[in-house]
């Protein structure tokens, strides 16, 4: 599946009018579930923040619950893409070692460094229920999303520590 050209925009401006009105936590929240309305490939979408050694789930949206709130930064996928500093695309979990398992459909992954400047603070970190369901066009338009994301990801860690 891919992400056209012709598509991201209109998703893309979408995503300026929620930060327009909306910041922090909800803000992210918000933008998990229209990334997901919009493009249906994205079955289930997560924003870590990074805070010291640990990504910490601050917002989600999809079928279920992840248990896995909390990623030491040398444990998974989502560790990875930190300790790399870079998108990692994974075409088919079951033959990446690494892969932490959230949900028993899922078969690919793409995570995606957020940064505030040069300093990763946070990732995006989507999951897919069919092999290779992301490419280079995903990888694009989701590091234009992530660029939008630093500064609600940086007002969430001022908000009180909250379970989602
Ligand atoms: N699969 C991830 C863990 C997070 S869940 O996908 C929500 C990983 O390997 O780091």
């Amino acid at each position: 599946m891919t992400v056209p050209p012709r598509a991201s925009t209109p998703v893309l401006l979408q995503i300026d009018a929620i930060l327009a009105r909306l910041t922090g936590r909800s803000a992210l929240a918000e933008v998990c579930r229209f990334l997901r309305e919009a493009l249906p490939h994205y079955r289930w979408v997560g924003v870590y923040r990074l805070d010291g050694g640990t990504l910490v789930l601050d917002a989600w949206n999809g079928p279920e619950a992840t248990e896995h709130t909390r990623i030491p930064v040398d444990r998974g996928i989502c560790g990875q893409a930190v300790r790399e500093g870079r998108t990692v695309i994974v075409d088919d979990v079951r033959s990446a070692p690494e892969y932490l398992a959230c949900f028993l459909d899922t078969r690919s992954e793409i995570v995606v460094p957020i940064r505030s400047g040069e300093r990763i603070v946070g990732e995006i970190d989507i999951d897919g229920d069919r092999v290779s369901a992301y490419d280079a066009s995903d990888r694009a338009f989701l590091e234009r999303v992530a660029a939008k994301l630093a500064v609600p990801v940086l007002r969430a860690a001022e908000e009180p520590p909250r379970d989602v």
